[in-house]
């Protein structure tokens, strides 16, 4: 993380959120009709298409917005419990808005921060986290604890921008470093599955590093998605999923 001059380390990223908070809570409102959403959904469709994900797998969605990838996993892929949390109270009462009373058994959002998820330990086969890991002051304590709510074996996958693969991007990046007081930064694809180890993941695999031209609303992207699996309680990940080829949305 960038020093804000003066600053502790705990202070920056109160300071951090606080400013993601707000920032959220405004865009919160209009977040679903932006151009930007069709490609937002586009990525979080994609990133899930990376899980294993059986019907009785229960999921969570880190940073999730007004979420669209936990109704999407528990509508169009029927999975038994589909969670997501979000720093921003905005997002999250969006969020439980577009809850449909038939799912509301199987769905929930709560306003959390990624460095502590109010769920026990291993509770979840799947956790998923698109186009939000860039505002986490402690990447590697988000990871922490996403790797603690996994059960052994359970599945990560992480959307992000990929400031190594065009100067666009790594230019985009200083931009919101100085303009979006909440933005941490873009990492580049190495750095990131190096943060993913130090969370405690083993052997995480770039599933994805390409850059997109006129994709669904999107000009331009460089992007990267990283799948990797939380460690036994002896270091050893297991596949405990129920259907190794995953469901087909509906
Ligand atoms: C650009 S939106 C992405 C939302 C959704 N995941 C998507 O792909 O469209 C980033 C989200 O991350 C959330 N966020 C930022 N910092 C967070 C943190 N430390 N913990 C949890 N959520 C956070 C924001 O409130 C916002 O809803």
């Amino acid at each position: 993380m960038q020093a804000v001059h003066g600053m502790t380390e705990t202070s920056e990223a109160a300071y951090k959120d606080e400013k993601n908070r707000a920032f959220f809570d405004d865009w919160a409102t209009k977040y679903d009709h932006f151009r930007i959403s069709r490609w937002f959904q586009h990525t979080q469709r994609t990133s899930i298409e990376q899980f294993n994900i059986g019907p009785e797998s229960k999921a969570l969605d880190v940073g999730c917005g007004t979420g669209f990838s936990v109704l999407y996993m528990a509508d169009a892929l029927g999975i038994a419990k589909a969670c997501g949390i979000d720093i921003s109270p905005v997002m999250v009462e969006k969020a439980r808005e577009k809850i449909p009373v038939q799912l509301a058994e199987r769905i929930e959002f709560r306003e959390a921060s990624s460095d502590n998820i109010p769920y026990p330990d291993g509770f979840f086969d799947h956790v998923l986290c698109t186009n939000s890991f860039h505002h986490y002051p402690d990447p590697v304590a988000a990871l922490t604890e996403m790797r603690r709510v996994l059960r052994p074996g359970g599945e990560l996958v992480i959307f992000e921008n990929a400031p190594d693969l065009s100067l666009y991007t790594w230019a985009w990046d200083r931009y919101l470093r100085l303009r979006e007081k909440g933005h941490v930064r873009y990492y580049p694809s190495r750095e990131l599955g190096d943060i993913i180890r130090r969370g405690g993941f083993e052997q995480p695999e770039l599933r994805l590093l390409k850059n997109e031209f006129l994709k669904e609303g999107k000009l331009f992207a460089s992007i990267q998605i990283w799948h990797a699996r939380a460690p036994g309680p002896n270091g050893q990940t297991k596949d405990r999923s129920t259907n190794n080829q995953g469901l087909q949305a509906q």
